[in-house]
Formats: structure tokens, sequence, C-alpha cells
């Protein structure tokens, strides 16, 4: 049975992580979101509301079979919990490579029996990122292309603007 991680902070998750993830969940038995406490981000969302609108999101856009987790501490000791075999992750512009490429690299020192996967994001969502979703939000733009219905409330809901 093979068992994927698919780890970030989705602050908050957004269609292009959604894609990834409908896309990674055909290829393996089952399969983790992994949100991550993230201390050195300062997230927008707590963790317990970035793992409930997560949930909400994969719910409302149909991903089926997948389990929301969090963690804190290091992605292999989470992934190694689970008994994953593979870290997914996302790759949407050039400037990703890099810093996938390193984590990929450490994390397989650290933990040589997880393979790390990589999906390329559909082109629309190549340039979209939490923070861009975060900004156009807080200015009162519309977010609807970029994020499932649950996920626009709870933005609204952050501001203060509606429930
Ligand atoms: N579509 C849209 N946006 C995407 C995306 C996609 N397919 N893939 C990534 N992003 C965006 C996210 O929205 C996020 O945007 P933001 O910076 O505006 O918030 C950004 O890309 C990167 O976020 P994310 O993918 O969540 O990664 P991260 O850098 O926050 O966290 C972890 C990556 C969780 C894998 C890493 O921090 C980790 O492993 N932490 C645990 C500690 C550890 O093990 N450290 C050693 C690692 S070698």
């Amino acid at each position: 049975m093979a068992i994927a991680i698919y780890p970030g902070s989705f602050d908050p998750i957004t269609h292009g992580h959604i894609d990834i993830a409908r896309r990674a969940r055909k290829l393996f038995d089952r399969m983790f979101v992994a949100v991550v406490a993230n201390p050195h981000k300062r997230p927008y969302f707590t963790l317990e509301e970035r793992v409930e609108i997560t949930q909400a999101a994969l719910v409302e856009e149909g991903v089926n079979g997948i389990e929301v987790i969090s963690f804190d501490g290091l992605l292999v000791d989470c992934a190694r919990e689970h008994g994953a075999d593979a870290i997914v992750r996302g790759l949407r512009a050039n400037s990703d490579f890099e810093y996938e490429f390193q984590m990929a690299l450490t994390n397989r020192d650290m933990a040589p029996e997880f393979e790390s996967v990589f999906f390329m994001t559909a082109k629309r969502f190549s340039f979209l990122s939490s923070s861009i979703v975060k900004e156009i939000s807080m200015y009162g733009g519309d977010v609807s292309t970029f994020v499932p219905k649950s996920v626009e409330r709870a933005l609204l809901g952050k501001l203060g603007h509606a429930g």
C-alpha cells in the first residue's frame, strides 16, 4: 500500500493546492495532507483553523479519502509516524525549484526511506500563493477564482466582514 503525505502551511489552502491533492490522491492508496504549525512563518489562521478550513475545502471540492492532520517539528518524523512512502509537493514557477530541491535533498539525508514526488501545478495556478489570496481579500477583492467558497467565508470571517 503506497502512502503519501502532502505537507504545507495551507494558510489558507487554495485551488492550486487542491489541484495537487486531487491528482496525487489518484496515485496513492492513502494520503495525508499535513498542516505544519510553522513557527517561523507567523500564520494568518491558527493551526486549528487551517486544519478545519483545509478539511472543509477538500470536502467542498469533492477530493475524498484524504486525512488532514497537523504537525509540529520535522516533516520526516511526521511522515515516519504515519507510515508514509512519499512526500508530495507542488512545483509552480521556476523559483520554487531551488527551495524544493534543497528540502528534498535534506529530507533524503535525514530519511532516505522517503521519496519526494513533485507535481507540476496547473498552468492557471502557477502564480497563485496563499499570500496573494490574503492580500486580495484584505483589500476587499474577489478571490472566488482562487479558493473554494468555504475558504472565502473563512477569509471574510477573519476580516470581520461577514460569517
Ligand atoms: N498552488 C498554490 N500555491 C502554492 C502551491 C500550489 N500548488 N504550492 C505552494 N504554494 C504556495 C503556498 O500558498 C505558500 O504561499 P505563501 O508563501 O504565500 O504562504 C508557498 O507556496 C509555500 O508554502 P507551502 O507549500 O505551504 O510550503 P512552506 O514553505 O510553507 O512549508 C514545509 C513547507 C511544510 C514542507 C516545510 O516547511 C517543512 O517541512 N517544515 C517542517 C520542518 C522541517 O522538516 N524542516 C526541514 C525541511 S528540509
